[in-house]
């Protein structure tokens, strides 16, 4: 088949280099993935003439991991509307789906509605906003429409009213956009991965976040610096445990909620729900992540992306799970031909298949020689037990 990979040529004049890397690296190993599968990948480095481009070609899939568009992750959402109108079917989310989840306040007031506990917020548009006497200190305050932890540092919690208009400040500065405020939950970081669609939409194992050597100082919370900045203090101090170690209540919990979340943001093929822990065990959704980081996770340099670690735990490795995001979206699209499963036949001498002989089963080798083993050895490895009478002598 002839697939296109949407990504991004990695620049490094851009902002946020280790980001634009990561997503850079994961297009190549899809593509690399893909192509040892027996399909023709091309990867399309997506700009204003990709639209052009892949109309005038012969493209029947694509595979889409373009998280940026000029640099903005804003513009996620137009890349999947754009092969909507292309008519190209394409893996992950729909672009309605993936322009709620960059809002991060649109996603809490869609689970509140729903049920689903989220942190206590409050969306400041400017620095003199008056805080909701309801809210309790310590408060952390993020970006409403950023990833990958971009303007969440250490010191985004805030202790008093002080600390939050400064740091208010600085996303209205910064970021151009409303402060989201919330409440911290101090609890364990976990987060938990899904694959696939409706009912037969699997959980992967829980992934934990522990803050195991974190420096004293600082607040735990998932920073830039945790994620990205390796001679860091706080990269330093990070270890993901996959599976978390969870009482089986909180786990069964966890992934009830991860499902529900998913589900109900309309995520499809593979996705992450991110959550924080109160102290007490119950798990509040911080954010939704469709088409989540799926890079190859091999060097000790690099914090691992979640969703292959924890394929990887749950014996799926790194081209079994593209393998299976791909067939997730050819499933979605009535696109897959189902065949039945042959034997298959021996080809190395030391792998006997069982042949019936006249006196039950004997064992034939690679070459075509046929042995006739002792009575107690006529049984395959390949076969069920066969009932062979024992009074025959060979
Ligand atoms: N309400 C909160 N309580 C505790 N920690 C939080 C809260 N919100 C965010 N964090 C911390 O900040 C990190 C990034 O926040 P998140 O909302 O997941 O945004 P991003 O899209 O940047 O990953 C989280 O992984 C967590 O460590
Ligand atoms: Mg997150």
């Amino acid at each position: 088949m002839k697939v296109a990979i949407l990504s991004s040529v990695f620049r490094k004049e851009g902002d946020f280099k280790e980001v634009e890397e990561d997503l850079y690296t994961v297009g190549n190993a899809v593509k690399r993935v893909l192509e040892s599968a027996g399909h023709e990948a091309v990867f399309f480095d997506v700009n204003e003439k990709t639209f052009e481009e892949l109309r005038n070609s012969d493209i029947e899939m694509a595979f889409n991991v373009c998280e940026r568009f000029n640099g903005s992750s804003l513009f996620e959402p137009h890349i999947a509307s754009m092969l909507e109108l292309l008519n190209i079917p394409y893996t992950g989310s729909g672009p309605l789906t993936l322009a709620t989840c960059i809002n991060k306040v649109r996603v809490k007031e869609i689970l509140m509605h729903h049920g689903i506990l989220t942190p206590n917020y409050q969306v400041f548009y400017s620095r003199n906003k008056k805080l909701d006497p309801e809210l309790k200190f310590p408060l952390i305050v993020k970006p409403v429409c950023m990833d990958n932890s971009i303007g969440i540092g250490s010191d985004a919690v805030v202790n008093n009213d002080e600390e939050l208009r400064s740091k208010v400040g600085y996303i209205l500065r910064t970021y151009d956009q409303p402060a989201l405020v919330e409440e911290f939950i101090a609890g364990k970081e976990i987060t938990v991965g899904v694959l696939g669609n409706g009912r037969n939409a699997t959980l992967l194992p829980t992934a934990e976040v522990v803050f195991k050597n974190w420096p004293a100082e600082d607040n735990k919370v998932y920073s830039y610096e945790a994620k990205w900045s390796k001679d860091s203090d706080q990269w330093k101090g990070i270890t993901i445990e996959v599976p978390a170690d969870l009482p089986k209540y909180q786990e069964y919990r966890i992934k009830r909620t991860a499902l529900q979340v998913y589900n109900i943001l309309g995520v499809r093929d593979y996705g992450r729900v991110d959550m924080r822990l109160s102290p007490d065990g119950v798990p509040y959704v911080l954010e939704m992540n469709p088409n989540p980081g799926i890079s190859p996770t091999v060097s000790d340099d690099e914090q691992p992306d979640f969703i292959p670690l924890a394929a990887e735990k749950a014996e799926m490795n790194y081209d079994q799970l593209i393998l299976r995001i791909f067939n997730e979206a050819l499933e979605r699209y009535n696109m897959t031909i189902k065949i039945m499963e042959m034997p298959k036949p021996a080809t190395t001498e030391n792998t006997p298949i069982a042949v019936t002989t006249e006196v039950g089963t004997a064992l034939k080798t690679g070459n075509g020689e046929v042995q006739i083993p002792e009575l107690k050895q006529k049984i395959s490895q390949k076969e069920k037990p066969v009932r062979v009478d024992p009074d025959i002598v060979i």
